[in-house]
């Protein structure tokens, strides 16, 4: 594209779009009175379910209902973490959703209830007004340095920003040059940047450079080069998580712990005083709480623990709507020798609300594998499509969407245009699902270290839901 500036000459992985498993999810497709449509925003049937998700949004955006809880359960690739993405964009940018998988509370450098108790609190927002210092300016220049050693962590470089009075000369470090590329600014824009935070906010193009045809969008909104100094008092109205409060009080270096990810563990006291300080500015209609989403995925990963941390957390008034995921049927609870329906236990189950997921048909694989071709920027003919469809029929979603990118390297090494059956056929040979994986080690187990001869378990092995 030739409105693109380059920032700098180095890699900038900013740059890179990378494209994820979910990246084709746009929302929940649905219209305005919740009726989920066949085929939008990136999602594609599931009808039933999207309905109730759009249902659950909308109590959440109404703001009324606390501690609700909500499980997602249905089969392996049928959609539970789309629809909790789903959400997610629906919601919007003012509604805080903290996600985060079951298995990771065991991984983190604190003890359960606080990674927990740190989700939970990453999930309720505080809308406050306040006055804030900006810098507010058109942007001159933007001037990286080259690192001195390919790959170094940190960058430096200048930027410069002007009024109709003034031009100041600020240094940049490594946070403000990538939040530089994010918003991708470049010379001409109107920024302004927070200066507690450091977040910056494009306000458009200068009037100055409306003359630059090329380095502009159809949407382009044109602006003033303000005027006066660059440094102002403004009040602004922003939505906060307790999380982000609680990590800037608790730590000197205040919200640079937020981007470093390396909060640690808050203590107890300096969540009180944050609590009751917002219950005073509540008070005072200085702020709001607006409750969002926690989203637990493969929540039977959790242990007793945690699920009785969850039971009482959701009692909470502040508590956020917890969304959880599982394809666990009946298995036993981690940490206990009981077995319960998804593996949660029934004082906590009888608090959700159970959305379920069934499996796709063949046509609804078909435009699920079709979106994908287009977000992954693969040409296929129909038969090739035709085929991959069955593909997912018979071995899994997940396997034939794997097929997209390999199938399209196929192509390209034979130099064709557009993904055919036979780089399908190839790429099929190349790489086993797990039905010929299963077959080739029963052929075979000998051969394998560890090897246990089937029917030999002893049936207590965790359940996955699956067809029949
Ligand atoms: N209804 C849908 N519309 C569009 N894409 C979908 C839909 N359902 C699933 N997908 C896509 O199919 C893939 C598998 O779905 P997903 O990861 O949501 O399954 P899951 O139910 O969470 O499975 P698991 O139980 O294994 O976690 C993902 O890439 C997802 O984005
Ligand atoms: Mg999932």
């Amino acid at each position: 594209m030739a409105t693109e500036v380059k920032l700098s000459e180095g890699k900038d992985l900013t740059k890179i779009e990378r494209i994820g498993a979910h990246s084709h999810i746009r929302g929940l497709g649905l219209d305005d009175a919740f009726e989920a449509r066949a085929v939008s925003q990136g999602m594609v049937g599931q009808k039933a379910a999207r309905r109730a998700a759009g249902v659950i949004l909308q109590m959440i955006k109404e703001g009324k209902i606390a501690g609700r809880a909500v499980l997602l359960a249905g089969q392996p690739g049928t959609g539970k973490t789309a629809i909790a993405m789903g959400m997610a964009k629906a919601l919007g940018e003012e509604t805080p959703f903290a996600m985060m998988a079951g298995s990771e509370i065991f991984s983190l450098e604190m003890g359960k209830t606080e990674a927990l108790t740190q989700a939970f609190r990453k999930a309720i927002g505080v809308r406050i007004k306040e006055e804030t210092e900006l810098i507010e300016g058109e942007v001159v220049e933007i001037q990286i340095d080259r690192p001195a050693t390919t790959g170094a962590a940190s960058k430096t470089g200048k930027l410069t920003l002007k009024t109709t009075e003034m031009e100041t000369v600020y240094d940049l470090g490594t946070k403000m040059i990538e939040a530089l590329g994010k918003e991708k600014v470049t010379s001409g824009d109107v920024i302004a940047i927070d200066k507690a935070s450091g977040k910056i906010t494009k306000l458009g193009r200068s009037f100055a450079r409306s003359r630059d045809y090329d380095a502009m969008g159809p949407q382009t909104k044109f602006v003033q080069c303000p005027d006066g100094e660059l440094q102002k008092r403004k009040e602004v109205v922003h939505v906060v998580t307790l999380h982000e409060i609680d990590v800037i009080n608790s730590r000197t270096q205040g919200f640079l712990a937020l981007f470093a990810g390396d909060t640690g563990e808050i203590r107890s006291e300096v969540r009180e005083q944050i609590d009751s300080k917002v219950a005073e500015w509540r008070e005072e209609g200085k702020a709001e709480v607006v409750p969002g989403v926690l989203f637990i995925d493969e929540v039977h990963m959790l242990d007793m623990e945690c699920f009785s941390f969850l039971n009482r957390a959701l009692e909470n008034e502040m508590a956020p709507i917890l969304v959880v995921a599982t394809n666990r049927g009946i298995t036993r609870i981690r940490g206990t020798n009981y077995k319960s329906p998804h593996g949660i236990p029934i004082d906590l189950l009888d608090r959700l609300l159970i959305i379920s997921t069934t499996p796709y048909t063949e046509e609804e694989l078909r435009s699920i594998l079709d979106i994908r071709c287009q977000e992954e920027d693969v040409e296929m003919s129909d038969d090739a499509k035709e085929l991959l469809t069955k593909i997912a029929k018979e071995t899994s979603l997940r396997y034939a969407m794997c097929l997209i990118t390999a199938s399209s390297l196929a192509c390209q090494k034979r130099k064709g245009k557009e993904v055919e059956i036979e780089d399908i056929t190839r790429v099929y040979q190349l790489f086993v699902d797990v039905k010929r994986s299963t077959q080739y080690l029963m052929e075979y187990q000998e051969q394998f270290m560890f090897n246990e001869f089937p029917g030999q378990d002893d049936g207590d092995e965790e359940t996955t839901m699956v067809e029949d």
